[in-house]
């Protein structure tokens, strides 16, 4: 017999040095008990939260909070079913309508996970004989709905329009052709040029659809995302976002103005054969999404944040992924996978919490921590941050 783990024993041998080293598993840390959206004790200490995607802070928000209870005291704990048998409450038409609200679209169509969305979208509409042409550095979601759909996949160099056009052009003419772009690279932070992808997709006959995950509520003057704060979000075909960021709690979406949309219901497998969300999630989501239409001072001030924690870990002599503050990511870049678990457990010891992102995930073979900054941040607490990267960087020996 073949043991269909030997496989895995690579990655067994490699976590296994590494925890031989003494170093604490940093893919298996437990909150011990959450005290807000930047606070938690973990290892039974106070340790400020900076590896989270909640970047617009909702998870404690009042009134998403009331709206969860009421949910569930009046409709239960879970549907028990898909969104077409018995899985659509009246919560899920809600969370659509305030989709289509916030992104002023003519459709949006709720999934159980943004994973999901991405699955479901892409290899629905996607399949055997079209190409789905995508940044190399996409997001896990994006190539698993292309393999899915079956469609052929033509990768481009990140963030580089004439590699996207250049593509574009070797294929035939008369192909489908669906152009697949995120906002906001998720392991640098960066910021896609969409603007300029999208003309040269539109101009090479390509349907266009843009991940906004990492980018909505924050980015854009009404939070639509990157699309938005680039003046192109009419000419996006479909925007994919979830709601386990900004919206702070779990499921998935995309919204649309194609005007055939709804029939994706009825052929999309990741959203028929799946249970629909509980009624307080969809609950928690719609009264979120709404809040943050009207969250420009909460933006104002990540934007305010991100700026200051960038600036600050340059001029420690960290090395970051970006030249300057794009998003509410900031990475900072690890010599090696071991460099970047010791620092990562050093900055716990200083009670700060961080993500440890590591290959397959990241680009280009990289270790990364990752900081992701969220609206609740105070400024001092971003002092703070500074303070204890300073210490535990100089005595990993990342710094001088
Ligand atoms: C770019 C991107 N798309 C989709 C997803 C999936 O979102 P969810 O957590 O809702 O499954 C993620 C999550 O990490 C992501 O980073």
């Amino acid at each position: 017999m073949t043991d269909l783990f030997s496989k895995f024993d690579p990655l067994i041998q490699q976590r296994e040095t590494l925890l031989a080293t003494g170093v604490t598993d940093p893919y298996n840390l437990v909150m011990e008990k959450v005290i807000s959206p930047t606070v938690a004790i973990c290892n039974g200490r106070e340790t400020i939260l900076l590896g989270t995607y909640n970047y617009m802070g909702m998870t404690f928000d009042e009134d998403v909070i009331a709206a969860g209870k009421d949910a569930l005291d009046k409709f239960g704990s879970g549907t028990t079913g898909s969104r077409v048998l018995n899985g659509t409450y009246q919560g899920h038409k809600e969370c659509e309508e305030a989709l289509k609200e916030f992104y002023a679209m003519d459709h949006a169509m709720v999934f159980s996970t943004g994973y999901q969305a991405n699955l479901g979208i892409i290899s629905t509409i996607a399949g055997k004989g079209d190409y789905v042409i995508l940044d190399i550095d996409s997001h896990a979601s994006i190539y698993d709905g292309c393999a899915m759909g079956n469609a052929e996949i033509v990768a481009f160099r990140h963030n580089d329009v004439e590699a996207l056009e250049k593509r574009l052009k070797r294929l035939p003419p008369e192909a489908g052709k669906l152009v697949v772009l995120e906002g906001v690279y998720s392991m640098l932070g960066d910021v896609a040029p969409l603007k300029e992808m999208i003309r040269v997709s539109k101009e090479n006959g390509a349907m266009i659809l843009v991940d906004e995950a990492h980018s909505m509520g924050f980015i854009g003057e009404n939070g639509r995302g990157v699309a938005e704060a680039q003046g192109v979000i009419d000419d996006v075909d479909f925007i994919i976002g979830t709601f386990s960021k900004s919206v702070g709690t779990v499921g998935g979406f995309c919204v649309s103005n194609h005007p055939k949309f709804e029939i994706l219901r009825l052929v999309c497998r990741p959203y028929v054969f799946t249970a629909s969300l509980p009624p307080s999630v969809v609950a928690t989501a719609a009264t979120s999404i709404r809040k943050l239409m009207h969250g420009s001072n909460k933006r104002a001030h990540l934007w305010e944040n991100s700026k200051v924690l960038h600036k600050g870990l340059r001029d420690l002599g960290f090395q970051l992924g970006t030249d300057e503050a794009q998003s509410a990511i900031i990475a900072v870049i690890m010599p090696d996978l071991e460099k970047g678990a010791m620092m990562w457990e050093a900055l716990l010891e200083e009670g700060l919490y961080v993500n440890l992102a590591r290959p397959p995930a990241t680009p280009a073979g990289m270790t990364l921590l990752r900081c992701s900054l969220c609206a609740e941040h105070s400024s001092e607490q971003v002092g703070e941050i500074l303070g204890r990267f300073e210490r535990a960087g100089k005595r990993i020996g990342i710094i001088g």
